[in-house]
């Protein structure tokens, strides 16, 4: 075992050693879909006028390969970040993978790289999809060209695999989304958009920006990489909320993950919005009792503390809270295969290194 695989497994990090090999798919206007073989991981050489550099069409995913009990490995949903990246595509006029193509890509370049799959729970082999617009041309259109590359990397949650809390402080003067707009895309810009504010948060001391809806700057949405969730009590008990998918945040495939867990433990959930000023005054009060943020990336995150407009609270007692312990256990537990998976989310990977040809459609 090389030096470097040794070090990426006992500490990957997140997405710190990227696997040896990739999987390219082109698309181009005259010839269709072609490709899809691994390839030896390396530099992309690319025109300067490659519309992706001028107008933006960049699209990504971010999905994991996990260890399972008996040794073999499984992508996590992979037919649901299928489906959200043709979503991205359609919104950005790129032209939309068909799913088979994405989960056959995911699943060879997980099989090939099943070496690179660390063992703990919560660790995994990440998938980042990305999508450019490959054709030189400065007229203004859509791209007759794109290229998708799929790379992949061991790795631990990105804030770490020891949950610790973050801050998270709301924008005051820059949004990131409105409705109608590109928010709910995973495309590159959307990320750009949020750099700004979120290095402002980090300069005042918080780990991240909590972003609030773009015309009355009241509800909110999520972070710059992560949905978010609210645990309140009161006299009958506790109850999550997360803001509600109206064209603005990702459909996070975790978010959708945890509301089917929450339902699953008998935990009442709802998609509803909630202000601000009602999160910061119930940290306040007592009623907002634990916050959490969650991706793929991330996994789920405590939110210790939260501040908006000189208001600065914390949480419950700033630690992780019970409701966000359980459903990250619960989550890592399917994952893993630990628990089982009622709801199909689990693709095996075949173990032997061995082209997978398996249609993932549901
Ligand atoms: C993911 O959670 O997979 C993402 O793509 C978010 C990114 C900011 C790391």
């Amino acid at each position: 075992m090389s030096d470097v695989l040794t070090q990426a497994l006992k500490d990957p990090g997140f997405c710190q050693f990227h696997t040896d090999r990739t999987v390219v798919v082109d698309w181009d206007a005259e010839t269709g879909w072609s490709g899809g073989s691994l390839e030896p991981y390396g530099s992309t050489v690319m025109d300067p006028a490659s519309l992706v550099f001028h107008y933006g069409q960049a699209i990504f995913e971010g999905l994991k390969a996990y260890r399972q009990p008996d040794g073999s490995a499984a992508l996590f949903r992979p037919a649901d970040h299928a489906r959200r990246m043709r979503r991205s595509a359609w919104r950005l006029a790129m032209t939309e993978m068909p799913a088979d193509l994405f989960t056959r890509a995911c699943a060879d370049l997980a099989a090939a790289e099943d070496h690179w799959i660390p063992g703990a729970l919560g660790q995994s082999l990440y998938i980042r999809p990305i999508m450019l617009a490959t054709e030189p041309q400065l007229g203004l259109r859509a791209s007759h060209r794109y290229r998708c590359t799929f790379l992949a990397y061991p790795a631990d949650p990105c804030f770490g695999r020891d949950f610790r809390p973050i801050s998270v402080m709301a924008a005051k003067d820059m949004v990131r989304a409105v409705r109608g707009g590109t928010g709910e895309a995973k495309c590159a810009g959307n990320y750009a958009a949020s750099l700004l504010a979120r290095g402002e948060a980090v300069a005042d001391g918080y780990d991240e920006v909590l972003w609030l809806d773009g015309v009355e700057r009241r509800w909110v949405e999520e972070l710059s990489g992560m949905n978010v969730f609210f645990v309140w009590r009161d006299a009958d008990g506790v109850r999550l909320t997360t803001p509600p998918c109206q064209g603005t945040i990702v459909r996070g495939i975790t978010r959708d993950s945890l509301l089917t867990l929450a339902r699953d433990l008998g935990l009442p959930v709802a998609e509803e919005p909630t202000a601000i000023d009602d999160a910061v005054e119930g940290a306040r009060s007592g009623r907002l009792v634990e916050m959490f943020a969650c991706g793929t990336a991330a996994v789920v995150v405590p939110v210790g503390r939260v501040a908006f407009d000189g208001r600065d609270r914390t949480i419950g007692d700033g630690g992780e809270g019970p409701v966000t312990a359980r459903l990250r256990q619960a989550l890592i537990e399917v994952q893993h295969g630990v628990r089982p998976d009622e709801h199909g989310w689990l693709m095996p990977v075949p173990g032997d290194g061995a082209t997978a040809r398996t249609t993932t459609e549901r």
